[in-house]
């Protein structure tokens, strides 16, 4: 998790936006050093009217301070935040039309729900008939109407967070910050709640940059993830891209789980590429941006991988040309039985260990084989991702 990875132009970490689509919020090579230490370093990043943003890095990465200096909590060191167009960097927290709902919701325990929604419109001296119209607008939309007069105790955690969101949500900003949003949640109700909020966002048109460092919840709720880590944005893209197509080893094991080989590129053919690993030789059909004898790592996910006591008859293979490549040997070191899916860690003659995981599809086809039987592993040349940083 420490190293770090250069990545050459943004070009690499941000596809090109759809031109006729002015960004609306736009953050330009924003820093923010604490002493010495780069919190956040050089991030630039658009996000497009009425997107799901999500940041997802581990502890540490820079997450919540990149979100607090949208939100003016943090002046940043460098660059520039513009939102619609206008640079909000010299703004006060309320005088953006951005609201923040934080790691803990931070609702005031002796307000009731309905006055808790009501707190920043009282503060802004809105008409008493214009918060109590809009107060009961919010009350409906998170669906708490019965509930206005509890106190946030006598709410479930789940209730509470829609009470937070909505009080996020009363001020109508255009812009809505979530950090963690759903981490005081059980694993049950999260999954529940992530969909919840992502139709309630949609139902108000709010754009919306959040915070997690829970992949599903991130894969689940966002039109495009920022990667982070260090400081650094790593790779953009829609959920599927970011798994399937991760540009640099950081990503692709920070993202679900990949087995990794160490190789050189041995064949360079526009259609396709071979490379001599210290497993096996990879067999990968499209061509990659690299010459003969550059050091690459092949990445194969674990459920792309066939796992089988016999080895594969050869027109089981995805062409001829991959018949004897993509194909190792080992013995199953140990399994895990997950019930949808079945986890095999083999080790393999080299000594290194892969991860392969089965699906259980049918109850009578769960394979039976067990800790210490020998097995051949194998995978398909338009699986396999490779990385050259
Ligand atoms: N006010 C501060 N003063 C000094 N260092 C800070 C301050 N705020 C954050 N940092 C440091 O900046 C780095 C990034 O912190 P940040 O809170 O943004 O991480 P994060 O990605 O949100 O992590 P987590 O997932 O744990 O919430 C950390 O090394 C942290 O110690
Ligand atoms: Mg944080």
């Amino acid at each position: 998790m420490q190293e770090s990875f250069l990545v050459a132009t943004n070009s690499d970490i941000q596809p090109a936006m759809n031109a006729a689509a002015t960004p609306f919020l736009q953050i330009e090579h924003i820093v923010k050093k604490f002493d010495e230490v780069f919190a956040v370093n050089d991030v630039t990043l658009d996000i497009a009217q009425g997107e799901i943003f999500a940041l997802l890095g581990s502890s540490g990465c820079g997450k919540s301070t990149l979100l607090r200096m949208l939100a003016g909590f943090e002046v940043p060191t460098a660059g520039r935040i513009l939102l619609a167009g206008q640079d909000i960097v010299g703004l006060a927290p309320y005088e953006r039309p951005i609201n923040m709902m934080f790691q803990s919701y931070a609702l005031f325990p002796h307000l009731t729900v309905w006055d808790n929604i009501a707190f920043g419109l009282r503060r802004d001296g809105m008409a008493k008939p214009d918060i109590a119209t809009r107060v009961e607008q919010m009350l409906d939309l998170v669906q708490l109407k019965p509930y206005a007069k509890r106190k946030p105790h006598q709410l479930s955690g789940g209730q509470q967070q829609r009470v937070a969101l909505a009080r996020s949500l009363a001020k109508r900003p255009k812009l809505l910050l979530l950090d963690e949003p759903l981490g005081a949640l059980d694993a049950k109700l999260r999954q529940r709640t992530q969909l919840e909020l992502v139709d309630i966002i949609h139902q108000v048109g709010v754009s919306c940059v959040m915070v997690t460092h829970d992949q599903e919840e991130a894969m689940t709720m966002a039109t495009r993830i920022g990667v982070m880590s260090e400081g650094r944005i790593l790779q953009i893209g829609e959920p599927e891209e970011i798994y399937e197509t991760p540009n640099c080893r950081f990503v692709a094991d920070f993202i679900g789980s990949v087995n990794l080989f160490k190789g050189t590129v041995d064949v360079d053919a526009p259609d396709h590429v071979v490379i001599a690993g210290t497993e096996c030789r990879h067999y990968v059909s499209h061509g990659i941006t690299g010459t003969t004898g550059m050091a690459v790592h092949v990445a194969v996910r674990p459920e792309k991988m066939v796992i089988q006591n016999t080895s594969p008859l050869d027109g089981e293979r995805e062409s001829a040309a991959e018949v004897g490549l993509n194909i190792v040997q080992g013995v199953i070191e140990n399994l895990a039985y997950l019930g949808s899916l079945t986890t095999y860690h083999v080790k393999l003659d080299s000594g290194a260990v892969v991860k392969v995981t089965h699906t259980n599809a049918a109850r009578h086809t769960v394979t039976h084989l067990q800790a210490g039987d020998r097995v051949h592993v194998w995978w398909c040349g338009s699986d396999v991702v490779v990385l050259t940083q």
